[in-house]
């Protein structure tokens, strides 16, 4: 397979779609142990029919972007917290976690293996690494494998939402949860993802761009949008829904809710939050946060019959202050007191 030559990569038109680069690192796990692995160049991996992760879903990811700064450096955002999350998701599904310094080397290796690949700043766009660990062994009970395999690969991406930044419109789902109490919506598992296959679908079908998902049980709490957490200005404050173990902990929202406090002064409410608080005065901004989504704020939310319309279809002020201070950031724009950011 051949890869993806630079030059016919147009960085200004890029969607969130897959474009395939040179070189991807792949490790294997067998005989209880992972082997040193490598960077290979990017190709199809074989595997059996009995694969774990083709019949059981036994497989677990992570999103990370590497963005080109101003003067042509590239950096990461965070990439230990992203380790962390991939290790903590490994032991739910009973998988043999990878080492987490190993995973931050790797990651930067991909990336400066794939560095022509990096969009150029000015083009708003980034370089896409998706950390992968599966269950490759075959099995026909329902247990773990005995053999996994570890693989970063990336990809150039445009902005997710293709608006850019430009208001969303979400359709709260009384049909679809994501996630519920005992499962594995607080990890980032593959089977997390195919679920909410049909319900985007089924939004789209209606003109929304994504669903915000209730909780399971009372169908009355938000949890999350899509493949980004929540936020609403309520009263000036941030409120957030609390994590109940079925939200994933994002490390946009982490970043988000210290910018928050310490740059903006705001409060932060990290709590239930019902669907009825989004249609009340008090309510003001709404937006959501994650490593694709970045911050996107949501100019239109729709529940059975209600429809509420905020700030005319526009970004609100706080997520405006918000988005500029985490973009500024993340692309070495600002000063970043907090150490977030890994310069390759
Ligand atoms: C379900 C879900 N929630 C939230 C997020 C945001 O997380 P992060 O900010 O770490 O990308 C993501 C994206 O990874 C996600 O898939």
């Amino acid at each position: 397979m051949q890869a993806t030559k630079k030059p016919q990569i147009d960085f200004d038109n890029l969607k969130f779609d897959f474009y395939q680069t040179e070189w991807m690192f792949l490790s294997n796990f067998r005989d209880g142990k992972w082997d040193e692995g490598e960077l290979v160049p990017f190709n199809s991996i074989e595997l059996s029919p009995a694969a774990c992760i083709l019949n059981y879903g036994q497989g677990i990811f992570e999103g990370m972007k590497a963005l080109q700064a101003k003067d042509g450096r590239i950096t990461l955002f965070r990439p230990m917290k992203n380790a962390e999350r991939f290790e903590k998701s490994a032991i739910r599904l009973v998988m043999p976690p990878y080492d987490k310094q190993r995973f931050v080397k790797e990651v930067k290796e991909v990336t400066l293996a794939n560095n022509e690949f990096v969009p150029p700043y000015e083009s708003g766009g980034s370089l896409y690494l998706r950390p992968l660990l599966i269950g490759s062994g075959p099995v026909l009970g329902i247990a773990p494998a005995k053999e996994y395999t570890f693989i970063v690969f990336c990809s150039p991406v445009g902005p997710y939402f293709p608006k850019g930044f430009k208001t969303i419109s979400l359709l709260i789902s009384d049909k679809y949860t994501r996630a519920s109490p005992g499962g594995t919506g607080s990890t980032k598992t593959c089977s997390n993802y195919s679920r909410t296959m049909r319900p985007a679908l089924e939004g789209k079908m209606q003109g929304y761009d994504q669903i915000i998902y209730l909780d399971a049980i009372y169908k009355k709490y938000i949890t999350e949008v899509g493949a980004a957490n929540f936020c609403a200005i309520i009263d000036g404050n941030l409120v957030t829904p609390r994590f109940d173990g079925t939200i994933l902990e994002g490390i946009t929202l982490d970043s988000v809710l210290t910018l928050a406090k310490h740059n903006l002064g705001i409060e932060i409410e990290q709590r239930d939050l019902s669907y009825e608080e989004l249609f009340t005065d008090e309510c003001t901004e709404l937006f959501c946060t994650g490593t694709a989504a970045v911050i996107t704020p949501i100019g239109t939310v729709s529940y059975e019959t209600k429809k509420k319309i905020y700030n005319n279809n526009t970004p609100g002020p706080i997520t405006k202050k918000l988005y500029d201070l985490l973009t500024g950031i993340q692309k070495l724009d600002l000063p970043d007191d907090f150490g977030w950011t890994t310069i390759l």
